[in-house]
């Protein structure tokens, strides 16, 4: 579960194949072909595989870099995905979902939302995760939304699950999961401790 989880690919594939909303995603190996999806979305990112805490994510719109505190970047983005073409191999590119500054992380321990917290990301910023200056609020899901977490934690096989939510103009969608998610952010927002949870379940199948 850890490793459909680890690889964002395979956890898109899984989470799609469930039939759960997720961002349009494409893997390429050919610079060009990279460049042709760039440009057609519009508006969009490209993370590490293996990626995680918001590292190494770039996005670009209109054909322009945009950093993650919103400012437009001078490196010339082709340059940029042919280095990383060349020394990943391959890319992982996603539409850019439009949001409100802001994504949800929710916990799931065996099939059950413990909690969920929205991630703000500093005022012009678009990378939301917490290790990158986000910050932290008690968020209540949707019954849809529950569902949607419990069926993507599922999917990808995780018992403890930090799923990652963005609401976008069409809805909500999943953005990833995590298979080893710090419980720091809901212990502090919500005051829940996700280790007696994990340990429950330890116990009940002992
Ligand atoms: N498709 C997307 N549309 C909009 N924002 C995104 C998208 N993908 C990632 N982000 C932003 O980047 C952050 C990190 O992306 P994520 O896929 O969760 O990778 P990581 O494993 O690094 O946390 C998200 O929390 C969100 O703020
Ligand atoms: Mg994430």
């Amino acid at each position: 579960a850890i490793r459909n989880a680890a690889n964002k690919y395979h956890t898109t594939y899984l989470l799609a194949k469930a039939g759960l909303p997720v961002p349009a995603t494409f893997s390429v190996q050919d610079r060009d072909k990279a460049i042709e999806i760039i440009n057609e979305l519009r508006d969009a990112v490209v993370k590490p595989v293996f990626g995680y805490k918001g590292k190494g994510i770039i996005r670009v719109r209109d054909g322009k870099m945009v950093e993650p505190d919103g400012t437009i970047s001078q490196i010339p983005w082709k340059e940029q995905i042919t280095q990383m073409i060349d020394s990943w191999g391959m890319l992982y590119i996603q539409e850019f979902i439009e949001n409100q500054g802001r994504d949800i992380r929710v916990f799931v321990v065996n099939g059950k939302v413990l909690g969920s917290i929205y991630r703000s990301a500093q005022k012009g910023h678009w990378i939301n995760n917490l290790s990158q200056g986000g910050t932290s609020s008690p968020c209540s899901l949707t019954p849809s939304q529950e569902r949607i977490c419990a069926k993507a934690a599922e999917a990808v096989g995780t018992v403890f699950a930090g799923v990652d939510l963005i609401e976008g103009p069409g809805g909500t969608m999943v953005l990833e999961v995590n298979g080893t998610p710090s419980g720091a952010g809901i212990y502090s927002s919500c005051g829940v401790n996700v280790a007696g949870h994990i340990l429950d379940y330890i116990h009940l199948r002992e």
